[in-house]
């Protein structure tokens, strides 16, 4: 099956990332203001959808569509604001790519991770939204899941959706609930775990490969970049 054709997309994903720039513009003040020249580009370009009918990306899409059922439906006053978003990234999971990056055999993660995590991009350099100057998508976890300890050359900004985690970003530690941006700084290692409930993240990324796999325990200024992979 081939990928769906380049007029299938915008019309599909516009309406969700003008609510993801809403959004990220209308957050907290702990959301990092330097994203915003690249929100203001990124969707001016849409590129054809790539092939969501392999068995990887079926087995995520299946992942997604079980968190995703899972997520507190409790309103809050953060899930009032957030309520529209969420709801057209649900009405249009199906069609999105959803993907993993490592497999068992990598042997970076565990097993309890790859059976309750998967990500889709909106924006960067696979498209849907095509940018060569910021990635963004959807992260999804389910309850109590180690995403251990790497990092990458590009700054990021974890804002959660739903759900609850705690960080921890270089020395620092925090937990962060729907609401919460979590920056993380160039080249710095990171890591979460999520609590008693899925998590549901946006996750942006700058000023780096775009496609880099995520080093892990590492010396991030030692080691080059591989770019077959490309995890939040
Ligand atoms: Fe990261």
């Amino acid at each position: 099956m081939n990928a769906h054709p380049v007029d299938d997309a915008k019309p599909v994903y516009e309406p969700l990332l003008e609510l993801v720039v809403q959004a990220c513009k209308h957050w907290s003040t702990d959301f990092p203001a330097q994203f915003y020249p690249a929100l203001d580009t990124c969707s001016d370009n849409w590129i054809e959808l790539r092939d969501t009918s392999q068995p990887a990306q079926l087995r995520c899409r299946a992942i997604a569509t079980r968190v995703l059922d899972k997520l507190d439906t409790v309103s809050t006053q953060e899930k009032k604001v957030f309520a529209p978003l969420i709801k057209a990234l649900t009405n249009c999971h199906t069609s999105l790519y959803w993907e993993q990056s490592y497999t068992r055999q990598d042997g970076v993660v565990s097993d309890i991770m790859l059976e309750g995590y998967t990500f889709a991009e909106l924006v960067g350099s696979c498209g849907p939204a095509f940018s060569k100057q910021i990635r963004i998508g959807f992260g999804l976890w389910d309850a109590g899941i180690h995403y251990p300890q790497h990092a990458h050359l590009a700054e990021e900004v974890y804002c959660v959706l739903d759900g609850t985690a705690t960080f921890t970003v270089g020395s620092s530690t925090v937990t962060a609930s729907a609401g919460q941006a979590v920056y993380v700084p160039h080249n710095e290692p990171h890591s979460f775990i999520t609590r008693s409930s899925p998590l549901l993240i946006m996750y942006l990324w700058q000023g780096g490969d775009l496609r880099q796999k995520s080093v892990f325990n590492a010396d991030t200024t030692t080691q080059e970049s591989e770019t077959a992979g490309h995890q939040p």
